[in-house]
């Protein structure tokens, strides 16, 4: 019997079906590394609803692995200084994956999505105590512009942007 082989990457636009494993996955990866330092995010908590709604507006990617959903990412077309701009938010990989690069492999085609709807920036905001974050970004050519204070929390955040 001949078997088809899996594709080990692919990635694609979320779909309603995928609503369960990407609310597990922010869930975990959000409660993990930013809920246990102290810092309360969405992300950590939404529901299979919100989940829906953020899919439904088709701004919801997931990065697949051997056809198992490995990562996902939100990319919004957003208006920044009368600039078309990519803002990314709810990036995440599923727990256990860390050897694959699900992190730098969902920017990279963040990056895609946001050139393909006409964007020559992207920008994102990060937690300022996670410093494997900044690391993270600046390793992938991300530059911090400024910094503010989550009102609801109180915690400093960092503004990255990129050129693409
Ligand atoms: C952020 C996240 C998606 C990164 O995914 P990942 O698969 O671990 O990242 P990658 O392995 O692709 O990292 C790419 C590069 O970034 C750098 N990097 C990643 N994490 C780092 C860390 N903690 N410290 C320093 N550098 C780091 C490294 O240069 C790495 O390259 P290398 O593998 O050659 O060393 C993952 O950690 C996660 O789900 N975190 C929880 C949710 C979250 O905080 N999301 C971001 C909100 S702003």
């Amino acid at each position: 019997m001949s078997t088809v082989p899996l594709v080990e990457f692919a990635f694609r636009l979320a779909d309603v079906g995928d609503a369960g494993a990407i609310r597990a996955i922010l869930n975990q990866a959000y409660t993990d590394s930013w809920t246990k330092r102290g810092l309360l995010v969405r992300a950590a908590t939404q529901n299979e609803n919100e989940t829906r709604l953020q899919i439904a507006d088709r701004s919801v990617y997931v990065l697949l692995h051997k056809g198992q959903i490995a990562g996902t990412v939100r990319v919004q077309r957003k208006e920044l200084r009368n600039e078309v701009v990519a803002y990314v938010t709810h990036l995440a990989r599923r727990q256990g994956s860390a050897e694959l690069n699900i992190g730098q492999r969902l920017m990279t085609e963040a990056e895609g999505i946001a050139r393909s709807f006409g964007a020559s920036l992207v920008t994102l905001d990060t937690a300022q105590e996670i410093d494997g974050l900044i690391a993270f970004y600046r390793a992938l050519g991300y530059e911090s512009t400024g910094r503010f204070v989550h009102t609801s929390t109180a915690f400093w955040s960092l503004w990255f942007e990129k050129k693409v």
